[in-house]
């Protein structure tokens, strides 16, 4: 049986603190999907176009490991692909007060499980709000994010600026 796991997120964009759990993640799981969702409560810089093509090439080096959208409740995306655990990454008390909430109501809906590994000390900082934000001001993002993903938010804002 195939042991799969889901990775959500809004990935606007994908930081070097969602692949460093992603890759860790994907050494746990024999599928790891990586499915980017949609939060409304969150500003957005990529469409959901672009935030899936950004992380078919950055989940590049791990065979395990699909990218998929999804709309709609996580556990319902959970069911349809028949993934046994939600992963996620916490850097802080402040991640795992927002995450255990959803974790607990995630486990009341469907009985499905939350995996929560801890981020690595060298990315606790890095946020996509505070990659955009620091970007929007001419701000250094280079080794927070992959270097395409660096180019791509500076396309993106200088397109912005028009
Ligand atoms: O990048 P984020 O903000 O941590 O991503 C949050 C996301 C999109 C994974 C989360 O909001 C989510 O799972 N949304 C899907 C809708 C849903 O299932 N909501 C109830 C969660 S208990």
């Amino acid at each position: 049986m195939t042991r799969r796991a889901v990775c959500p997120g809004s990935f606007d964009p994908v930081t070097n603190g969602h692949l460093d759990v992603i890759g860790r993640a994907a050494g746990l799981f024999d599928e790891l999907v990586v499915a980017t969702g949609t939060n409304p409560s969150k500003s957005r810089m990529f469409t959901p176009e672009e935030r899936l093509d950004m992380l078919i090439t950055a989940v590049e080096p791990w065979p395990n490991v699909r990218v998929a959208g999804f709309g709609g409740l996580i556990v319902d995306f959970c069911r349809e692909i028949d993934a046994v655990a939600i992963v996620k990454g916490l850097r802080g008390a402040t991640d795992y007060e927002y995450e255990l909430p959803m974790a607990q109501m995630n486990l009341h809906l469907t009985g499905v499980e939350t995996v929560f590994l801890p981020g690595a000390v060298d990315n606790a900082f890095v946020s996509s709000s505070l990659i955009k934000e620091v970007a929007s001001f001419g701000g250094d993002i280079s080794g927070l994010v992959p270097d395409f993903v660096a180019e791509r938010v500076a396309a993106k804002l200088a397109k912005s600026r028009g």
